[in-house]
């Protein structure tokens, strides 16, 4: 006779080996049921290969149980589309009016440095801003304001965003220090997404930035499952505007309802700082191409400069950092700001 109860209990100690946590937990295993000494079983997985090690697991922990027969419903996590009812739209960040997604589909090409100054900018403009990071394995948003594992403080259970310059700022990197990894598997994602955007104390915000890391898996999936997002700034550089990645990253958006507010091409063109020579060097005209392409906007194009990178490092965004060395840059991000400001009418 099979002992139901010992199954159950082989099933849900079974652990991921990435995160440690046990797959039931990560919701990866689910619909046990034990019919007639049948045993069935929903498993989800990113990959065929990774399902493969599931399986192989629970086979090898049930061998001695004497079931004949174990029916595995395998379901893999691959698709970029959410079915209707995995969208919780009718959740609302309390005293939140915007959410704005900063993405990508590649990495490097300075979302995170897009998203910071931009949100000093609009707070430049009177405007109240959260900044949320949503780069949960590699964040950096805390780096680039200066509270690198300064751990929020906590209230009633709800975690208060630092105050920088202004600007309500939550970021992984306040949690962790630099030299850990983050190893997360998409449910916890989605769980430390909700509990950073539905249980913190944001305040009264006229427009919350979410920056994202690159891609378009389950970090981009669970901001776009979790949040009524108003809009998406796709940032890319323009060597990188014809990329797959990128058409893929505003597909993933579109697909998913998500208008595209634009396109913001970083690293743009370089500006002599003697001469005020410009020069394209990673070439012309490719955010354009995107705009004919794809049909979205170019919100502005920004230099590539060694004071954007400097500033980052040492804690305080340029448009904050820098006052009239390079006016020119503050000017950018600051136009980018009110593109943003008008197409809400904040
Ligand atoms: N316009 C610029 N001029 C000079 N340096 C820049 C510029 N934009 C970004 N950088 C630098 O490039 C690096 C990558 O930028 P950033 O971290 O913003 O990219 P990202 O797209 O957020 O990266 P990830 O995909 O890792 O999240 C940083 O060191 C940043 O300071
Ligand atoms: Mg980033």
């Amino acid at each position: 006779m099979v002992d139901s109860k010992e199954i159950y209990a082989i099933l849900t100690e079974l652990k991921d080996p990435v995160s440690g946590e046990t797959l039931f937990k990560l919701g990866l295993l689910k619909d046990i049921s034990l019919t007639n000494n049948n045993l069935s079983l929903t498993l989800i997985a990113s990959n065929e290969e990774e399902m493969a090690s599931f399986e192989k697991m629970i086979r090898e922990a049930l061998k001695n149980c004497g079931i004949p027969s174990i029916n595995i419903n395998r379901v893999l996590r691959t698709s970029t589309e959410l079915k209707p009812k995995q969208k919780a739209k009718e959740r609302v960040i309390e005293g939140v009016k915007k959410i704005i997604a900063i993405g990508s589909g590649k990495g490097g090409v300075g979302k995170s440095t897009v998203a910071a100054n931009l949100a000093a900018a609009l707070s430049i403009k009177h405007l109240e801003v959260g900044l949320f990071d949503g780069d949960i394995y590699g964040p950096s948003i805390s780096k680039m304001f200066g509270i690198d594992g300064i751990a929020p403080m906590v209230e009633n259970q709800k975690m208060i965003p630092a105050n920088r310059f202004g600007l309500k700022i939550l970021s992984m990197g306040q949690l962790v220090d630099e030299e850990t990894p983050v190893l997360w598997r998409g449910p916890l994602i989605h769980k430390a997404y909700e509990q950073f955007l539905y249980d913190t104390l944001w305040g009264a915000l006229d427009i919350l930035l979410v920056d994202l890391p690159p891609g378009t898996g389950d970090a981009q999936l669970s901001a776009i499952q979790l949040v009524n997002l108003d809009g998406a700034i796709i940032v890319t550089t323009p060597q990188d505007v014809s990329l797959i990645e990128v058409k893929k990253a505003i597909n993933m958006f579109r697909k998913n309802g998500v208008k595209i507010l634009g396109v913001v091409e970083n690293m743009s063109y370089f500006m002599c700082p003697q001469c005020g020579t410009i020069t394209h060097i990673f070439g012309n005209g490719g955010a354009k191409k995107l705009n004919e392409k794809m049909d979205v906007k170019v919100l502005a194009e920004i230099p590539v400069s060694p004071l954007i990178s400097k500033s980052g490092d040492e804690g305080m965004p340029v448009v904050l950092s820098n006052g009239d060395e390079h006016p020119e840059i503050r000017e950018t991000f600051l136009s980018l700001a009110n593109n943003i400001i008008e197409e809400f009418g904040l």
